[in-house]
């Protein structure tokens, strides 16, 4: 048997888990989903769901992965054998779903990073994202009629580097890129962010990010919103930070990570805010719109009003190639973590070298991928995104919540994180009984509540007309049947006699 990796250092750790939560989530949906909901008075929603279910899950999560030092499956196998598959479904859906298209959109920065060169979209960026994508009718999502070649190549060298990094296994591979991409992408985020500011227009924009409209507060689809931004951004129940806890020293303070990881994406996220919506207000300036004209969230701002952006802005070549290379290193350090993630669950159960391990995966991602690479890819894309973040990953938080909430000696957990927090006295008790009682109020009562409330909502939606307008039977085969798939999977899995040593 292999030795366990470990980080070189707390720090190599802190910023691979701020890399994976890091991530194009951030960028492109942060900004928008404070618009719609509110501008400044989201902010409440939002650091309400980020301390009542964002830190609390980010922490049970670091706590569970440390303490056993186990991936998602091997952790909650522990907890109970009959509660094996819900961290292989996690990893599963994540890595046979999410990633899979996740990468394909990298791959499309890294298509649009050459196409700043040149501002090759034109006057109708619009009209050439489609013909680049190969688009054709959204009604008839079966009729794949070819792949899109420069997608393929594109896909093909990001799994390639997603390979190199995690082939390197958790020290050598994954902390080492992360100390290089990380300050990159915070020296390119300031330049962008800086840059924006100073551009005629940008204080309109960012008043319209900031401006509170309180009335927002009252409606419930505000703090829905809230609660699913926090998950997605934050890779909760991916069992991403369970793995990547794993490989902790033993007297880590967890307490002290969790709070670090959790306040970094958050401040990560309303600081790139300020740069989009400064974007966004330069643009309505130049053609004389209205911010609500212009703006536009994931893929529409990315590849369609961004790049229209760039033609307007001086140097925006380099602009351009600087927001799409940033993109891309946000989405790498992200998609690497879940590679790590699915290793680690497959190295614990079945104890194969983790090197062939991390091949397989890739080659299998690879072609994979190539689902998403085709003229309907980007509708198949749209379904598989929707059911699995807002089935997959919300599901999976309530069952770990309630799992670890009501069926695990809790007090486990808590002895583990309080034994390293270098307290004495007073300050020690009040950890004991107050901030750790208040995390358990959350983790079995405010998270499942919230996280419940969300899910009958976004049900509630689909059964009014087949999610975004879509062929019923794209929505049941690639959306309900990506879940179900997944999970039955897991179950099979979850099945099977360990072959790694789980005392
Ligand atoms: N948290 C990331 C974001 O905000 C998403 C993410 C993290 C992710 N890890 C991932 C997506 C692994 C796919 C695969 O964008």
């Amino acid at each position: 048997m292999e030795q366990r990796s470990k980080w070189g250092t707390n720090w190599g750790f802190l910023l691979a888990a701020i890399g994976s939560a890091v991530g194009l989530g951030n960028i492109w949906r942060f900004p928008y989903v404070a618009y719609e909901n509110g501008g400044g008075a989201f902010l409440i929603p939002y650091f309400v769901a980020l301390l009542t279910a964002g830190i609390p899950i980010l922490m049970l999560e670091f706590a569970l992965g440390h303490h056993k030092e186990a991936s998602a499956p091997k952790a909650f196998h522990y907890i109970d054998p009959k509660w094996e598959w819900v961290g292989w479904w996690a990893v599963l859906f994540v890595m046979f779903g999410i990633e899979l298209y996740y990468i394909v959109i990298i791959g499309w920065c890294a298509n649009y990073m050459r196409f700043s060169l040149t501002l090759a979209w034109g006057d109708d960026p619009n009209a050439f994202f489609s013909q680049f994508l190969g688009k054709t009718d959204p009604g008839n999502i079966w009729g794949i009629t070819h792949l899109q070649w420069h997608i393929v190549t594109a896909v093909a060298v990001v799994w390639f580097i997603n390979w190199a990094i995690t082939y390197g296994g958790v020290q050598k591979g994954i902390e080492r890129a992360v100390k290089i991409m990380m300050p990159i992408l915070m020296v390119i985020t300031c330049t962008i962010v800086v840059w924006a500011l100073f551009l005629p227009g940008a204080r309109m924009g960012i008043q319209h990010y900031v401006t509170p409209d309180f009335s927002k507060i009252t409606d419930l689809r505000v703090w829905v919103a809230a609660y699913g931004q926090i998950f997605f951004s934050l890779s909760l129940g991916f069992g991403i930070m369970i793995a990547y806890s794993s490989y902790l020293a033993r007297d880590t303070n967890i307490f002290k990570n969790s709070l670090i990881v959790g306040f970094a994406n958050s401040f990560y996220e309303v600081f790139a805010g300020f740069g989009v919506f400064s974007i966004l207000g330069y643009m309505a300036t130049r053609q004389g719109k209205e911010i609500s004209d212009v703006v536009a969230e994931s893929l529409g701002l990315a590849f369609v009003v961004y790049p229209e952006a760039i033609s307007l802005l001086p140097y925006g070549r380099i602009f351009g190639v600087l927001f799409f290379f940033l993109l891309a290193i946000a989405g790498i350090s992200s998609s690497i973590s879940i590679i790590e993630a699915f290793t680690a669950a497959i190295h614990d159960k079945f104890a194969f070298p983790r090197k062939k391990v991390v091949t397989t995966i890739c080659v299998i991602g690879f072609f994979g991928s190539l689902a998403f690479t085709t003229n309907v890819g980007l509708f198949w894309l749209d379904i598989v995104d929707h059911f699995l973040n807002q089935y997959g990953l919300i599901v999976v938080g309530i069952l770990e919540a309630l799992i670890v909430g009501w069926l695990y000696r809790t007090s486990l957990l808590k002895a583990h994180i309080v034994a390293n927090l270098g307290l004495s006295g007073t300050h020690h008790k009040f950890f004991k009984y107050v901030v750790l009682q208040l995390w358990m109020y959350c983790i079995r009562f405010v998270t499942p509540v919230a996280l419940g409330i969300a899910i009958v909502n976004s049900l509630m939606q689909e059964f009014v007309e087949p999610y975004a307008g879509y062929p019923i039977s794209g929505v049941l085969i690639l959306g309900v049947g990506w879940v179900l798939v997944t999970h039955v999977v897991a179950f099979g899995v979850s099945g099977l006699p360990w072959k790694g040593k789980t005392t």
